[in-house]
């Protein structure tokens, strides 16, 4: 694992759109695993400007997101569908038949979830995995407790999940309670995988990630056990990790 610290959210969000604009200029037909979250948005921001000065084309590039909320649909503005379009796809020239987000909508959850890895395998795998983290070491939507052999499922989220991510909902009781999230082997099957902090409220799930036991307690910690990680983090949340 090899910890790279920026001075802030800026030089962060700089630093991972240079390594994923890297991947697709070597590897035009690259593979790319995205997450949600605040975290990436700077990162998305940087690759849209990426493109739009003429450095680089999504037309060949596959993408697959880490996870839906269950029962919101692409038109609802709180859904991944919504987020990925506003923030990456509406503004490059990605094919948008190469775009895969779990369907939140499906009615037989269990037969999109496996397509959903047949997609996957199909792709070839995921060359380059982008992931955030909760502030409870969540990768994904895999709680504290997933089991590290875990493929894309419904799960269930935590109370501590359903709370940080009530700031983009109305009301903590209108955040969905299930997601179907890929699962933490799912993850570790990415070539190479990159994880972005940032801000103090990370510190401690950075310090436990990248020092502490690997646990199914801790889901992130499971990256050490993978040959190519690479987590960017600004100095807040690298506090606890000397
Ligand atoms: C959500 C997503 C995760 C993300 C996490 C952290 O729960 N499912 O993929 O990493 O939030 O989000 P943020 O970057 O907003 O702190």
């Amino acid at each position: 694992m090899r910890t790279i610290v920026v001075k802030d959210y800026v030089a962060l969000s700089k630093c991972a759109a240079v390594i994923v604009a890297g991947q697709i200029m070597y590897k035009p037909d690259s593979v790319l695993g995205l997450p949600t979250g605040s975290t990436p948005e700077g990162t998305y921001k940087n690759l849209v400007d990426f493109y739009k000065e003429g450095l680089l084309d999504f037309s060949r590039v596959v993408t697959f997101n880490l996870d839906e909320y269950y029962g919101l649909g692409p038109q609802d503005k709180l859904s991944y569908h919504w987020y990925m379009h506003h923030h990456l796809f509406a503004h490059v020239n990605i094919d948008p038949k190469n775009v895969h987000i779990p369907n939140g909508l499906a009615e037989d959850v269990e037969a999109e979830c496996r397509a959903y890895e047949e997609k996957i395998d199909r792709a070839g795998g995921i060359d380059l995995q982008l992931l955030g983290i909760g502030r409870n070491g969540h990768i994904g939507f895999n709680e504290p407790g997933t089991g590290f052999d875990t493929l894309t499922r419904m799960v269930r989220l935590t109370a501590d999940t359903i709370a940080a991510n009530a700031r983009f909902f109305a009301s903590p009781d209108q955040v969905p309670v299930q997601a179907i999230s890929m699962g933490i082997k799912s993850i570790m099957k990415a070539r190479r995988i990159v994880l972005l902090a940032s801000g103090s409220g990370k510190a401690q799930a950075v310090r436990d990630m990248v020092l502490g036991a690997v646990t199914p307690e801790m889901p992130a910690s499971v990256l050490q056990l993978h040959p190519d990680v690479t987590v960017i983090v600004d100095r807040e949340a690298a506090r606890l990790l000397d």
